[in-house]
């Protein structure tokens, strides 16, 4: 969601802040702002809209100064306005924050601290903990003014502030009197800490570190972390100092620069087969037909007992549990109930102790799936994560889990982490496949079709210049139906979120017999239906249903196998992939629906890596 970065170290500050928040654009955003400690003073900059006003903005008027924090912000509570955009100041100017999260009880705070005189120059939740700090910081009491520990009121102003605050938070905090110090702290909203030469970064997630250092600092809820130059100090709620890990930072400069691409989310399309190798590399076993994963922490027999499934995401990865639910029923024949997370957090399903929970993500970050994760583990079900973002607080709360090893994504509209995640899933229901009735064969004939998934998804993208020309034809509709039946319904809501998200058309995804339940009245000469067509089990049910739409006049644009005259003749507009086995399909096919989100937005002049009101990962409820 917003994006914290911070820097302590005798470099101006202002270099790294500027280029970390570019590098935490993709989060999505709505506004900017800096401050840095200048000769004992606090300097601010804020702008409404790009980094890049708040850099031109920077260069009319500089911050000098060698620590600070900045913060991209994505509206919650008040316009994105120059008020609202993060730092806050508190007090007489003697501290400012930037925070990530929600305060759910900020409007109790606010009026108690109106009584109390505060004046508030935002309509922001956040406010609020800058002015509650500064009054616990003004309080300084007897047994806070320690000799031995210059930064005990510090710790227990920040402390007695957290305290009062119910909701989420990553902060990042500087302070007049304290000026080669940052102070971070978390509750459900990522922060992590670069360790350089003489200096320390602060970041909600390891890109703006990548080039500058590889050493990071995962913080856990509940820490707070006390960051000079020279220092990290880490103090928990409950158990006070506590040391802190040093971790390999495993993301490369370069695999977030776009190279010769004009987009991430066209450049990350195109790493799809590297990212399918990723995913599969060392995880199928010809020997005993099946799939081996190094990561469930749960044994052979553990897994054996596992007699139903509940996979839980978000958004994509909800889809792509929807793919993995057809896949592990036909291939493991084990039940797959799959779960919005945000709605699973507050449900309280009768779940016995044979139940295994999969929570699909690609930051690792996603609030609500994060909730639901805990909740399930609370309740003692063994919780498993497939992820992309290593480290994230997802990989590290799960019991044990599965990386995708797609790469960065950065594009806010999600691409190969879907595939990826769709290539899990199918290493999954092979391997529990294997450990109940799969025949040996059987296993075989699917890691094959696995092997080949790579070089099928390379011909998939020589659709592209095809597609280009469909996108320009259909790029004035306001409306689009997706339609596939089996695994290629699940495909089909993923087309129409892609279409919607970053060209703003209103889509529907729907299982394509359904829609003559309600959905067929949208149908007319101006609402495109896109059916996913490949042949397979239910082909001849599907051209069917394609039927019904061109009976009511409505365009047709069908994703088929390479060579099938049949829908040919049918159809306006085909785009062929290579065949694949069924289990396969929603994975190739969902190649060109990406193309033709990315080329209908290019044409209606979308910024597609930056779609208006979206978030690269959702850290608040
Ligand atoms: C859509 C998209 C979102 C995410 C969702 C969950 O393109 O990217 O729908 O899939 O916000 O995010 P993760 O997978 O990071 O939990």
């Amino acid at each position: 969601m917003c994006g914290i970065v911070g820097y302590v170290g005798s470099n101006e500050a202002t270099d790294f802040l500027l280029e970390g928040l570019r590098r935490l654009e993709y989060r999505g955003y709505d506004s900017s702002g800096v401050v840095t400690i200048d000769e004992g003073e606090l300097q601010i900059t804020k702008t409404a809209g790009r980094v890049e006003e708040l850099s031109k903005a920077l260069k009319r008027s500089p911050a000098k100064g060698s620590t600070g924090v900045g913060h991209t912000r994505w509206a919650t509570h008040g316009p994105a306005t120059n008020e609202n955009s993060h730092p806050h100041l508190g007090g007489d100017r003697i501290l400012a924050l930037v925070h990530n999260g929600v305060i759910e009880n900020f409007r109790e705070i606010k009026q108690r601290l109106v009584q109390h005189g505060c004046v508030f120059a935002s309509d922001t939740d956040s406010e609020v903990i800058a002015h509650l700090l500064a009054i616990e910081l003004e309080k300084k009491t007897e047994d806070t003014l320690n000799e031995i520990d210059p930064y005990a009121p510090l710790v227990a102003a920040v402390q007695n502030t957290l305290v009062q605050l119910s909701g989420t938070f990553g902060l990042a905090i500087v302070f007049r009197d304290w000026p080669e110090t940052i102070v971070a702290a978390r509750l459900g909203s990522p922060l992590v800490i670069g360790v350089g030469e003489g200096e320390h970064f602060i970041a909600s997630d390891g890109s703006p570190l990548a080039g500058h250092t590889d050493k990071i600092v995962y913080l856990a809820d509940h820490e707070i972390a006390i960051v000079t130059a020279d220092a990290i100090r880490v103090v928990h709620r409950d158990q006070g100092d506590v040391g802190h890990d040093v971790k390999l930072l495993e993301i490369d400069s370069t695999e977030v620069e776009l190279n010769e691409y004009p987009h991430y989310m066209l450049k990350e399309i195109f790493e799809q087969p590297e990212a399918i190798r990723n995913a599969l590399r060392g995880r199928l076993d010809k020997d005993e037909a099946t799939a081996v994963f190094g990561g469930l922490n749960l044994s052979a027999q553990q897994l054996q007992k596992v007699k139903r499934f509940v996979l839980t995401a978000c958004g994509t990865s909800w889809h792509a549990s929807l793919v993995g639910e057809y896949m592990i029923e036909a291939l493991a024949r084990i039940p797959v109930e799959v779960e919005y997370a945000s709605e699973l957090r507050y449900r309280n399903p009768p779940l016995d102790t044979s139940t295994l929970l999969f929570a699909l993500t690609q930051s690792g970050e996603t609030i609500d799936t994060l909730a639901a994760l805990r909740e399930m583990k609370r309740k003692g079900h063994p919780t498993m994560a497939i992820c992309n973002v290593v480290g994230s607080t997802i990989a590290r709360e799960a019991d044990g889990g599965i990386y995708l090893h797609a790469g960065p994504e950065v594009g806010v509209a999600s691409t190969k982490a879907f595939t990826a995640q769709c290539v899990v899933m199918s290493l999954l229901a092979l391997y529990f496949g294997r450990l109940h009735h799969l025949s040996y064969e059987d296993g075989l004939r699917i890691i094959a079709d696995l092997e080949a998934l790579p070089e099928k998804v390379e011909r998939a993208l020589e659709t592209s210049n095809h597609v280009r020309q469909i996108a320009s034809k259909y790029a004035n509709c306001n409306n689009f139906l997706y339609l596939g039946r089996q695994y290629n319904f699940p495909a089909a809501l993923e087309g129409a979120l892609k279409l919607k998200e970053i060209s703003y058309i209103h889509a529907e995804g729907y299982p394509a017999a359904e829609m003559k339940h309600g959905p067929i009245a949208l149908v007319d000469e101006k609402t495109p239906s896109v059916f996913i067509v490949p042949r397979g089990a239910v082909y001849q049910k599907v051209i069917a249903n394609l039927e019904e739409i061109k009976a009511r006049g409505g365009p047709v644009i069908a994703v088929v196998d390479e060579g099938d005259h049949q829908v040919a003749d049918l159809a306006d507009d085909i785009i062929e992939v290579p065949k694949v086995a069924d289990f396969l399909q929603p994975i190739v096919a969902s190649i060109p629906l990406q193309f033709l989100a990315y080329y209908i937005a290019l044409e209606r002049g979308c910024d597609v890596d930056k779609p208006r009101n979206l978030a690269k990962s959702v850290t608040v409820e």
